[in-house]
């Protein structure tokens, strides 16, 4: 039931502190990750030399911002596919391939075929689910279940950040496993994966407002881009599926690095564009790089919405409007970015009268291919 909300969406991205904090509930112990579901696999984990993600949708950009965390955690390649164009290319799979699905409802018809391609041809699979029981992890040789609890408005929001979660619950676990992570490390990754509730809590009790109004005052844009550079990449994917979702604008992600080879030559005057910032202080390259970005889109009219850090002054005299949050390690930042993006598109919605559980032509789970 949706309560005292306005929406399920409200009351979802409402949960997303919540979403993260109960998947991770009972997975660390002593300072330890435990994912007893995993309990027995140990080896199977430690011998594999390749993992592809498959997934559709939300779901599948959960999955390429886990990719910079698993690699960059247990050096296991990883390669992140849409699940429809994965079953259908003869892949190259075998048993020292970890299929990993992600999927929100556990039905989804095209990464259910996925999983199944990737078994047949001898793969182990895991499954990264929020519906116990359900058909894909039934499926699938290992699960480890998200527990952002029932999703019941078709976008997807807190099964993201939950995905993501579990992604790097599992990632800490392989590290550990495979002995790339030192100790030290691995301490850090789990603190700063316990503190993301308060920080995603922080994001909805001083920028929810703010970012409404500013929804508000933008209800008849047109078009609008989404800008991030490495896990800020994904979530400029997320913003503008979310956007195009909800309130039917037109809407593209783009890799910041990407903008000369293309992308630029859509900026005119009074076109907005957000960009995701990475932190000045632990991506100071980064971080100058999507600046002079950001100046090149200026030069050129574009509106600038920056998400950025709460302690990055540099990035003020760039925007037209700034959207913070708080700090977090670069691997984590993405989790906090997505939120403000997530109540934009939800706004920009409202604003527009438009229903942002039902959005037209959508389906919440979608069992055919
Ligand atoms: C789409 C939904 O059809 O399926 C999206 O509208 C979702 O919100 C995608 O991200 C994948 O769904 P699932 O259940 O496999 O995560």
């Amino acid at each position: 039931e949706k309560g005292g909300w306005s929406s399920f969406m409200a009351k979802e991205v409402a949960e997303e502190p919540e979403a993260v904090a109960n998947t991770m509930r009972g997975r660390v112990q002593d300072g330890q990750i435990v994912i007893p579901e995993l309990d027995g696999m140990d080896e199977l984990f430690a011998g594999v030399s390749r993992i592809v993600i498959v997934a559709a949708g939300t779901a599948a950009y959960a999955g390429l911002v886990g990719k910079y965390a698993i690699e960059q955690w247990t050096r296991i390649p990883v390669e992140v596919e849409l699940a429809h164009e994965f079953r259908y290319r003869d892949p190259i799979v075998g048993p020292d391939t970890l299929v990993i699905s992600i999927s929100q409802s556990g039905e989804t018809m095209d990464t259910l075929m996925a999983v199944k391609e990737a078994a047949r041809l001898g793969a182990k699979t895991l499954s990264i689910c929020n519906t116990q029981g359900a058909t894909i992890p039934r499926e699938s040789d290992a699960i480890v279940y998200t527990h952002a609890g029932p999703e019941v408005a078709v976008a997807s929001t807190k099964a993201f950040v939950a995905q993501i979660t579990a992604l790097y619950l599992f990632a800490l676990h392989v590290a550990r496993i495979r002995g790339t992570l030192s100790p030290e490390t691995q301490a850090e990754q789990i603190a700063e994966l316990s503190a993301l509730p308060a920080k995603i809590q922080w994001v909805l009790d001083n920028e929810q407002e703010r970012i409404e109004q500013f929804a508000h005052w933008m209800a008849d844009t047109r078009s609008v881009l989404f800008l991030g550079r490495h896990v800020g990449y994904p979530i400029a994917l997320e913003g503008a599926l979310k956007l195009k979702e909800l309130s039917y604008i037109h809407a593209e992600g783009f890799a910041a690095g990407e903008l000369k080879h293309g992308p630029i030559a859509l900026i005119e005057p009074g076109q907005p564009v957000f960009v995701i910032v990475p932190s000045p202080s632990d991506s100071p390259v980064l971080h100058s790089k999507v600046v002079s970005n950001i100046q090149e889109i200026r030069a050129r009219g574009a509106r600038v919405i920056a998400i950025a850090e709460t302690g990055d002054a540099a990035v003020l005299p760039h925007a037209d409007e700034v959207l913070r949050v708080p700090l977090a390690a670069p691997l984590f930042a993405p989790i906090l970015a997505v939120v403000p993006l997530h109540i934009f598109a939800m706004g920009l919605a409202n604003a527009k009268g438009l229903d942002v559980d039902q959005p037209r032509n959508l389906a919440k789970s979608v069992t055919v291919e």
